[in-house]
This record gives structure tokens, sequence and C-alpha cells, in this order.
């Protein structure tokens, strides 16, 4: 089913990402993967050599806007025809961190870097006769709350930041499922499960500490990615759209996170922050 489908997958580096990428290149997927910088995509990349998939790395920083728009560029020349896009890469800041247009780091990366390359790459989507965004959020979501006047604020806890960032995942998913219906592109979005990943290594010592912890509790990576393939396995498939799924089963999400009027807000100060239209084209 996969075999020579374009498929671009962010955080292909690392835990989830790299695993998934494994997969895909089992099932000989056309793969480019995004990492956070040269050095992370040139290990991850002699990591997969022996697999002889057909794999590039492309260096980009998803909480530089600027970086986005060069990569997107980049993939524009190689594949105007984009079968499956996996928004996967994410992190925790356990410090107070902004971008460069001031908006908290783990909110920019996990969501506003997703939001502004799905939007940058949907005419690719569109061109595939089928094709699907897979957004990797988590049951975190559920513990997450959205002021949209505070994206910018230094008073918000490491956890809270995580969970709004994972909450505006999943409402930028059923937003985008809205406005994607009746056309060739689904959107559908995840929790892969607790797994034993990197994710909170780029916090220094603390960071190296509280990985081992979470290696130690978590499932394996493989397993993230299992969940991973089976949301990209819904493409074509008509009747998912705007859906979370958990542990691959279909999950209805709490209330807090099919607020109408919250999504469309979200959308709305994205659109803003990233410089593009509110409507889709
Ligand atoms: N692990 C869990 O228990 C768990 C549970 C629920 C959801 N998730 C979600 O699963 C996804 C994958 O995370 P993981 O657990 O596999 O963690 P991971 O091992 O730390 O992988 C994270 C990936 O994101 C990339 N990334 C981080 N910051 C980036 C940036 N600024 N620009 C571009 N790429 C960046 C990393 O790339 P570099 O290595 O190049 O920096 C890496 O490839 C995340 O969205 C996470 O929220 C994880």
């Amino acid at each position: 089913m996969l075999k020579n489908k374009n498929v671009l997958l962010t955080g292909a580096t690392s835990g989830i990402g790299i695993e998934t990428a494994k997969l895909l290149i089992t099932e000989g997927a056309k793969i480019i993967g995004i990492g956070s910088s040269k050095t992370s995509c040139a290990n991850a990349y002699k990591k997969l050599e022996d697999l002889k998939g057909n794999i590039t790395f492309i260096e980009c920083d998803l909480s530089d806007q600027d970086a986005i728009h060069n990569v997107t560029g980049l993939i524009n020349e190689q594949f105007t025809e984009l079968d499956c896009l996996i928004n996967n890469a994410g992190a925790i800041y356990l410090k107070f961190h902004q971008d460069k247009i001031g908006i908290e780091k783990t909110f920019s990366v996990n969501y506003l870097g997703h939001y502004l390359l799905t939007r940058l790459l949907l005419p690719n989507l569109m061109n595939a006769p089928k094709s699907i965004i897979v957004n990797v959020t988590s049951v975190a979501y559920k513990s997450g709350s959205l002021n949209l006047d505070e994206l910018r604020s230094p008073n918000i806890t490491a956890k809270d930041a995580y969970t709004r960032s994972k909450l505006a995942q999943v409402l930028f998913t059923q937003t985008l499922a809205k406005k994607l219906k009746g056309s060739t592109v689904s959107v559908n979005c995840l929790h892969p499960g607790l797994i034993g990943t990197n994710l909170l290594s780029k916090n220094g010592l603390i960071g190296s500490i509280l990985t081992a912890a979470h290696k130690i509790v978590g499932r394996s990576a493989k397993h993230g990615a299992e969940q991973v393939m089976y949301n990209v396995r819904l493409m074509g498939q008509n009747d998912t759209n705007g859906q979370y799924y958990s542990n691959s089963k279909n999950e209805k999400l709490l209330p807090h996170a099919v607020d109408n009027q919250t999504a469309e807000g979200l959308w709305e100060i994205s659109s803003k922050l990233c410089d593009l239209p509110i409507e889709l084209v």
C-alpha cells in the first residue's frame, strides 16, 4: 500500500519517528525525514543506511518559520505530490523559551510549526490521488487548556505548556478536517502510548535523568511507531477524518477538545501568526 508513496515525516531522527521511518522503509515508501539539526539528521541517516531505503533527511527547526518556508521550497522541488504528512516532531522544554516571534517554544515546535508546514504543503497533498495527514498528539491533551491571549506569557509550567500544545494539535486536526471535507485529503490524530524516548532530552542534566526514567517506564519506540502506521494506513478511508486514535482505536474526545469556538479561534490566531490567509485557498 505504501510502495513508492511519498511521505514526509517530522521528528524522523529519534524515538517514535526513527522507528516509523524504519517501518516506512520496509514498506517501500519514499521518505523525507525532518530533524532539528544537521548532526541529528546525519546520525539518523547512518542508523538507517543499512536498510537501503529511499530516505533523505532535511534539517529544519520547526520553531523557525523562515526555516519551514525554506524546507517547503526544497520539498516542492522533489515531491510535487505528497501522499502522507506525518507531523510527529515534539519536545518538552522544562524552562521557558520563546521562538523568534515570541511564542512559547513547546507550543511553537509541537503545534505552530506543524500548522505552518501543513498549510504550506496542502497543495502537494492535494496533488496526490488520496493523501493523509497524521498528527502525533498525546493523551496529555486531556489536561490541556488554551488561553489564546497567553501564548507568549512566561507564566506557564512545562507540563501546562506541553498539554496545551497537544490540545492545540487535536483542535487543529478537527478544524482542518472540516475544511478538507469532500477533498482527497484527510487528517487524523493519535496518542502513541507512553513510550521511552528522548522527548525530555533537550533539558541539560535534569533532562538526561528524566529521559533515563522515561525509558524505564515507557514502552518501545517501535510500539509507538506501530500506532503511527495504523493511522497512516487509514489513507483513502473516507469515513475517518478529524478523528483521534489511542491504542489503534478510535476514541471519543473530551468536550473541551471539540469546542468549536476555541478551535476556530486557534485557527484564526495561527494563520495570523504564520502570516497566512484564514481561508485555505
Ligand atoms: N514518548 C511518549 O511517551 C509520547 C507520548 C505521547 C505523545 N508523544 C509524541 O510523540 C512525538 C514523538 O516524540 P518522541 O517521544 O519520539 O520523542 P523524541 O525521541 O525526543 O523525538 C522527537 C523528535 O522531534 C524532533 N524535534 C524536536 N524539536 C524539534 C525542532 N525544534 N524542530 C524540528 N524537529 C524537532 C527531534 O529531532 P532532533 O532529534 O533532530 O532534535 C526528534 O526527531 C512527539 O510529538 C511527542 O509529543 C510521545
